[in-house]
């Protein structure tokens, strides 16, 4: 495979509206994956960027205005329960599919999952989305170690800030899962409704992610319906796939249900 050909496709693909700010390595891997499937330029760089869409940009209809958003949060509270600073985290969730389904649940999603183990010092959020703006409803201890990723770079670049705003220790890089799973220890790792999603471009990534994340209490999610609400048998594919992936495994694991999520609370 010549150079320049990977060269010019990710070239291409990376001037569309929203795909310059996604992982050069992510981008760089689909595409080598597409060109060895032998079609023209043009076929190519779509099909990048159909793989692209499905695991990142279908859940982000636009790109935030993040420049907007640093600029108002500048002139917020810091406190996580004032409601004005809870409020601007309400409606910047509703962009990202993933967090706006949890929205009706929000009060309750972190008590129900977090809740027993008392003030968490340290947090993974990892292919992260908007969820960090949830940071203000987590038991979180004061200036707790928080560590999230993703693969679009003004995402983090956002989330990062947001975390500075909260006094928490957080640092937000841009990753891509299936190349490397961060190991960094920590009481609490959220890995929420992210299988299906990377299980799309690696079978058996799921199983990885479980062993490889060094976290005393891991939250796993499942979406219960799909991406346009409709509930395709989505219920029994996921408890079927994540017993799966925990058989024989030394773990204690809970299984429940909040909103629209199956969530499994997996101790290591
Ligand atoms: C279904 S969303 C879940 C977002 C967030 N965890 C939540 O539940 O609010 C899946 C997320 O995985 C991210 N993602 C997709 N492929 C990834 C990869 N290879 N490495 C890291 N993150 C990835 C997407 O950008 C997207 O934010």
């Amino acid at each position: 495979m010549e150079t320049s050909e990977v060269n010019q496709v990710i070239a291409a693909v990376r001037s569309g509206k929203g795909y310059g700010s996604m992982d050069p390595g992510l981008v760089e891997r689909i595409t080598r994956q597409e060109i060895a499937k032998g079609r023209g330029f043009k076929a190519t760089v779509k099909a990048v960027r159909s793989v692209l869409h499905q695991v990142g940009g279908a859940y982000l209809p636009a790109t935030p205005p993040y420049a907007g958003w640093l600029e108002e949060l500048k002139g917020l509270p810091h406190d996580p329960a004032d409601p004005v600073l809870r409020a601007f985290c309400r409606e910047k969730m509703q962009y990202h599919a993933s967090t706006r389904e949890r929205l009706p649940v929000i009060e309750t999603f972190y008590q129900q999952t977090l809740g027993g183990l008392g003030e968490v010092e340290s947090l993974l959020d990892l292919a992260c989305g908007l969820n960090p703006l949830a940071l203000p409803w987590m038991p979180l201890k004061p200036g707790a170690q928080v560590i999230l990723c993703d693969i679009f770079s003004d995402m983090l670049a956002f989330v990062d800030a947001f975390c500075v705003h909260m006094g928490l220790d957080g640092v937000g890089f841009v990753c891509d899962l299936v190349e490397q799973v961060p190991d960094n220890p920590v009481q609490a790792a959220l890995l929420l409704k992210t299988i299906p999603c990377l299980e799309q471009l690696q079978k058996g990534i799921g199983s990885r992610l479980l062993e490889g994340i060094n976290a005393e209490t891991l939250v796993v999610t499942y979406p219960a319906a799909s991406l346009g609400g409709r509930n395709k048998g989505m219920r029994k594919t996921y408890t079927d796939q994540f017993a799966e992936l925990i058989e024989g495994k030394p773990w204690h694991v809970r299984g429940l249900e909040i909103g629209s999520e199956l969530v499994y609370i997996v101790r290591k």
